[in-house]
């Protein structure tokens, strides 16, 4: 077996000071970037480009004609004016996604594909594919950093429990993670303490919180569905597509 680090990070910014360069990066952002990726590409998109900000969308969006590409992402949670969907993975189903290119950004999860720009490999996880993430990074060679977008700049629960069950799946897919960072296992312990409830402890998140409050509920709701897709998305050039 052999023996490679597997990192969590919690915030953006611990990402950046762990160094993603040379590592396979599985980007988490349960709630619901993350979710919406995974989905979407799941249902027929042709590919997902994340951006950070909306103008980029808008301007990216002038090479696309015909409706081949959706202007995609939220701001405050809800569909930014002017775009075509909003982030409710619901929103994405087969016959509006397939064969698009969807240019997506949302508020934090979409910021760490940038910063994950020279990892070796970028994965996209989430509860919905769990297992094939989880795989997907066992099966490479290099050390794995899986990481959150949190909420704002903060650490954010239902992230923290996703990166802490991949964690958990990658050792159990094979992986022999000789040592574990702080981070890494604090979220373990969490995850440990929270596991027999996931769907509880994320409705009760923060994020969890605002989400139901505005609406939301189902999104919280799909978001838990652990491994009900198959498949792993992977970054390649600007654009994540099916692995
Ligand atoms: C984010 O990137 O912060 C989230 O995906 C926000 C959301 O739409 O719930």
């Amino acid at each position: 077996m052999a023996a490679f680090t597997c990192d969590i990070t919690l915030v953006p910014a611990e990402l950046k000071a762990a160094g993603p360069a040379g590592k396979t990066v599985i980007a988490v952002d349960v709630l619901r970037a993350s979710t919406t990726i995974v989905r979407s590409l799941a249902r027929g998109a042709h590919k997902v480009t994340p951006f950070t900000e909306p103008d980029e969308v808008f301007a990216a969006a002038t090479a696309y004609t015909g409706g081949t590409a959706l202007m995609c992402g939220e701001r405050h949670m809800v569909r930014i004016p002017g775009f075509d969907l909003g982030n409710s993975p619901a929103a994405y189903y087969a016959e509006r996604v397939r064969g698009r290119t969807l240019l997506l950004t949302t508020s934090n999860g979409t910021r760490i594909f940038a910063i994950a720009a020279e990892a070796a490999a970028v994965f996209t996880g989430s509860f919905v594919n769990m297992d094939a993430a989880a795989q997907a990074a066992a099966n490479g060679d290099t050390d794995i950093l899986i990481a959150c977008a949190g909420t704002d700049g903060r650490m954010s629960l239902e992230d923290t429990l996703c990166a802490a069950m991949l964690m958990r799946r990658i050792t159990a897919a094979g992986r022999h993670i000789p040592a574990c960072t702080d981070s890494a296992a604090a979220a373990g312990t969490l995850y440990d303490s929270l596991a027999h409830d996931l769907y509880g402890a994320v409705a009760r998140s923060a994020h969890g919180r605002r989400l139901i409050q505005a609406g939301f509920e189902h999104d919280v709701q799909d978001a838990c569905s652990v491994n009900d897709e198959v498949c792993v998305p992977v970054m390649k050039g600007d654009s994540i597509y099916l692995l």
